[in-house]
C-alpha cells in the first residue's frame, strides 16, 4: 500500500516542449461539458463502415450500448487500414524470443499473416460470434491468432499459458469454444512449458472441441490426434489460406458496433471465474484515444508493453492499442532475468525502445538485482515510462524513475482493469505526479470514493471507488451471466459501477489507490481470486476444507497464504504441504501455487458457515481481529 508522498514532479522541460496533447486542461473541460461530443470527435478518427446514429444509449441501464447503429471492425482498423497508406512497409511488431531469436513485421506482412489464418479459421468453419480459445506462449502467433478471430468476426478468449488444466478447462467449457488454438511448447526461463500437453489433459476433461491447431515453437515431440490436431504451418501452405479471391487477402467481416470482441476470464469472488466482455465499437474508440494521449505516441515511436497478452494489458495495450495508431511495438518472449538480469534493458537499448510499460512488481524485482544492471546500456532512447497493474510503492516509483528513466521520463501510473478495457485513473504527460498516485481520471471518466451508504467520503479518508458515468471500453456484460454482470457491478451503489478497490482522494483531487476490498489476490499483478485458490486445493484426496488469503511480499506485492483442514485419517506432514503447492500449480497454474501452507484443526466461519479470511489474515500479521462478533464457537 503506498504512503502518500510529498514529493511531486514536473515534467523535464525538453520533454514538455514535444508533447503532442499540449491543452491538456481544455481537453478535460471538453469531455466534462460534452461527453458524447468528446467521444464522437474521437470515434471518427477511425474507419466505419457505417456511421452510428447514437453515440451513447442509456435507455436499458446497466447494459449501455455506444456507438449504436454503427458499423465497424476493430481488426479492419489495426491493419486493413494502414495498409492503404505509408505505414504498409513501417514495422508493426518485432518480437525477440527468449534464446535471442528476432521475428520482424511490417503493416502488409502482419495483415498477410492474419489474411491467411483467418482464410483457414473460416474453412474450418469458424464463423461470426463463435468462440475460439487461444492458450499459447509469448510469441507472434498470438496476436495474429486474435487478429484473425476478430477479423471474421469470432470472439477470442484468450487463457494466460502461464495458467494449466483445471483453469484452461473450465474457460474453454464456460465459453463454449470449438476450436482451441495452441502452440507445442514456450521457452520460459529457458524451460519449456508444455503447453499442447496441457491442452490434452484439459480436452479430456470436456468434450467439444472440435479442432485444435497448433504452432510449431519449442519443436519437442507432441500428441497429435488424428481428425482434431493440426499443425499451424502445415495449414498456412494450404491453397485455402490464398482466400477465395486468391492473393492471401480475406473479407473483413462487418461487425455491428456492439458486437462481442472477445471474453476474457477473470478472478472475482466465487470460484468460478466470470468472461468479462467486451465489443468492437466503444473498446476500439476508448484504447486508442488513451493510448494515444496518456503515452503520447508518436509516428516514429518504439513502443514496449512487458505484458502478456493472456492479460487485458496485452489486450489493450500491447495487441490491440498500438496497431490501432499504427505504432511498432515490440514483444518479447521469455522472462525478464533471462539469462541475466540486463536482458530488457539490453532490449531497450538495441531495439531503440522509447517508452516502457510494464508492472511494479518487475521493476520492484529488477531493482534488486542492483543499478549496475540498467546503467550498462544506453537507455537514452527512452522518452516515457508507464506502471500498471497494482499500487507503486514510492520506492520502487522513485528507482524507475531515476535509474531507468534518468530523472528525464515521466511515470504514467495507469488504473484500470480488465472490466474497464481502458485505462480510467492516469496522469497525461504534462501532469504533475507524485510517486504512488495514478493521479486523475482520464477526461470524460468522473469517480468517486464514496463510504458503505454511498456518501463521499472527506478528503484523506479511506472509502470505495466508484465511477459515476459509463465509459467506452466498458464491459458489457459477464458472458452467459447478466445477472451477475448486474449484481456484481452496479448493485452495490445503484447508478455506479463498483469497482472493487478502495482509495483515497488528497486535497489536490488525487487518487491514491489502496487496493482490493474483494477476495482478489493480486499476485505479481496477475488477478487471482481466493475461491479458485481454495477449490484447487479441496480437489485433491487429503483435503476436507481450505482457506487462501493474501499476505504482503517485497516483490511480487502480494503472496498466497493457504489454511488447510485435512480428512480425517490424514496427517499433516511437510512433504503433504509439498504436494499441495505442487497440486495448485497443477490445476490453476505455477502463478496460483501458494507460498504456505498451514494445516490447521478448524477454519474460522461465520455462523452461516463462511470463512472468515479477514480474521485468517489479521492472525497472520499479529493484527487486532477487528468484529468477531458472527464468529462461530
Ligand atoms: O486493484 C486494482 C489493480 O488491479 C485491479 C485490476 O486487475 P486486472 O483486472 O487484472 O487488471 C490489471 C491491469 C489493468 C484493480 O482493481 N490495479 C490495476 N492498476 C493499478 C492497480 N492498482 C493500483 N494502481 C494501478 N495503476
Amino acid at each position: 500500500m503506498p504512503n502518500e508522498t510529498q514529493d511531486s514532479y514536473l515534467p523535464h522541460p525538453a520533454f514538455a516542449a514535444n508533447v503532442n496533447l499540449k491543452n491538456q486542461d481544455e481537453v478535460y473541460r471538453h469531455a466534462a461539458a460534452d461527453l458524447e461530443g468528446f467521444w464522437a470527435e474521437r470515434a471518427r478518427e477511425y474507419e466505419w463502415f457505417k456511421p452510428w446514429d447514437k453515440v451513447l444509449d442509456e435507455s436499458n441501464k446497466p447494459f449501455f450500448k455506444w456507438f449504436v447503429g454503427g458499423q465497424v471492425n476493430i481488426a479492419h482498423n489495426c491493419l486493413d487500414r494502414h495498409i492503404k497508406t505509408s505505414r504498409r512497409n513501417k514495422l508493426a511488431l518485432i518480437w525477440e524470443g527468449e534464446k535471442g531469436d528476432l521475428r520482424t513485421f511490417s503493416y502488409h506482412a502482419l495483415n498477410r499473416e492474419v489474411c491467411m489464418f483467418a482464410n483457414i479459421l473460416r474453412s474450418m468453419g469458424v464463423k461470426k460470434g463463435d468462440r475460439v480459445t487461444i492458450y499459447m506462449g509469448r510469441i507472434p502467433e498470438l496476436p495474429i491468432a486474435m487478429l484473425a478471430c476478430a477479423k471474421i468476426g469470432a470472439v477470442h478468449s484468450v487463457v494466460y499459458g502461464g495458467f494449466s488444466v483445471e483453469a484452461l478447462h473450465g474457460r474453454i467449457e464456460d465459453s463454449q469454444s470449438n476450436v482451441v488454438i495452441t502452440c507445442d511448447g514456450g521457452w520460459m526461463n529457458g524451460k519449456v512449458v508444455e503447453l499442447k500437453k496441457i491442452v490434452d489433459e484439459a480436452l479430456k476433461r470436456c468434450a467439444m472441441i472440435e479442432h485444435v491447431i497448433v504452432v510449431r515453437r519449442t519443436g519437442q515431440e507432441v500428441q497429435m490426434e488424428a481428425g482434431r490436431d493440426y499443425w499451424y504451418h502445415e495449414l498456412m501452405v494450404l491453397p485455402i489460406a490464398r482466400g477465395n479471391s486468391g492473393g492471401n487477402r480475406c473479407e473483413t467481416e462487418v461487425m455491428d458496433a456492439e458486437d462481442p470482441l472477445f471474453l476474457l476470464y477473470t478472478s472475482g469472488t466465487t470460484g468460478k471465474p466470470k468472461a468479462i466482455m467486451h465489443t468492437h465499437g466503444g473498446y476500439m474508440v476508448g484504447v486508442a484515444t488513451t493510448l494515444q494521449w496518456v503515452f503520447d505516441l508518436k509516428e516514429e515511436d518504439r513502443w514496449w508493453c512487458t505484458a502478456d497478452p493472456g492479460w487485458i494489458t496485452g489486450h489493450s495495450y500491447m495487441v490491440y492499442g498500438p496497431l490501432l495508431l499504427g505504432v511498432t511495438s515490440f514483444m518479447y518472449e521469455g522472462a525478464p532475468t533471462y539469462p541475466y538480469p540486463n536482458r530488457w534493458w539490453s532490449m531497450v537499448e538495441r531495439y531503440g525502445i522509447n517508452i516502457l510499460y510494464t508492472a511494479p512488481t518487475a521493476i520492484r524485482g529488477l531493482m534488486r538485482f542492483g543499478e549496475a544492471w540498467p546503467n550498462r546500456h544506453d537507455l537514452s532512447g527512452l522518452r516515457l515510462l508507464g506502471s500498471v497493474g497494482e499500487p507503486i510503492n514510492p520506492e520502487a516509483w522513485r528507482w524507475y524513475h531515476r535509474v531507468i528513466g534518468k530523472e528525464r521520463c515521466p511515470i504514467m501510473d495507469t488504473w484500470w482493469q480488465t472490466e474497464t478495457g481502458m485505462f480510467m485513473i492516469t496522469p497525461l504527460p504534462l501532469t504533475e505526479l507524485k510517486p504512488g498516485s495514478a493521479t486523475r481520471p482520464f477526461p470524460g471518466i468522473e469517480v468517486e470514493v464514496v463510504d458503505e451508504a454511498g456518501k463521499v467520503v472527506p478528503v484523506g479518508e479511506e472509502g470505495y471507488l466508484v465511477v459515476k458515468r459509463p465509459w467506452p471500453g466498458m464491459l458489457r456484460t459477464i458472458y452467459n451471466d447478466p445477472e451477475r454482470y448486474v449484481k456484481q457491478y452496479w448493485s452495490k451503489y445503484p447508478g455506479y459501477y463498483f469497482t472493487g478497490d478502495s482509495a483515497r482522494r488528497d486535497a489536490d483531487g488525487y487518487i491514491w489507490i489502496i487496493g482490493r476490498v474483494d477476495d482478489v489476490i493480486k499476485v505479481s499483478g496477475y488477478r487471482l481470486g481466493t475461491a479458485e485458490i481454495e477449490s484447487a486445493l479441496v480437489s485433491h484426496p487429503a483435503v476436507a476444507e481450505a482457506a487462501a488469503i493474501a499476505l504482503p511480499h517485497e516483490v511480487k506485492g502480494q503472496a498466497i497464504h493457504t489454511y488447510v483442514m485435512l480428512k480425517s485419517g490424514q496427517q499433516p506432514s511437510e512433504e503433504l504441504a509439498a504436494e499441495l503447492i505442487k497440486h495448485v500449480g497443477h490445476e490453476m497454474g505455477p502463478i496460483a501455487k501458494p507460498e504456505k501452507v498451514t494445516f490447521v484443526p478448524q477454519l474460522p466461519k461465520t455462523r452461516s458457515g463462511k470463512i472468515m479470511r479477514r480474521v485468517l489474515k489479521a492472525r497472520a500479521q499479529g493484527l487486532p481481529e477487528g468484529d468477531i462478533s458472527t464468529l462461530e464457537e
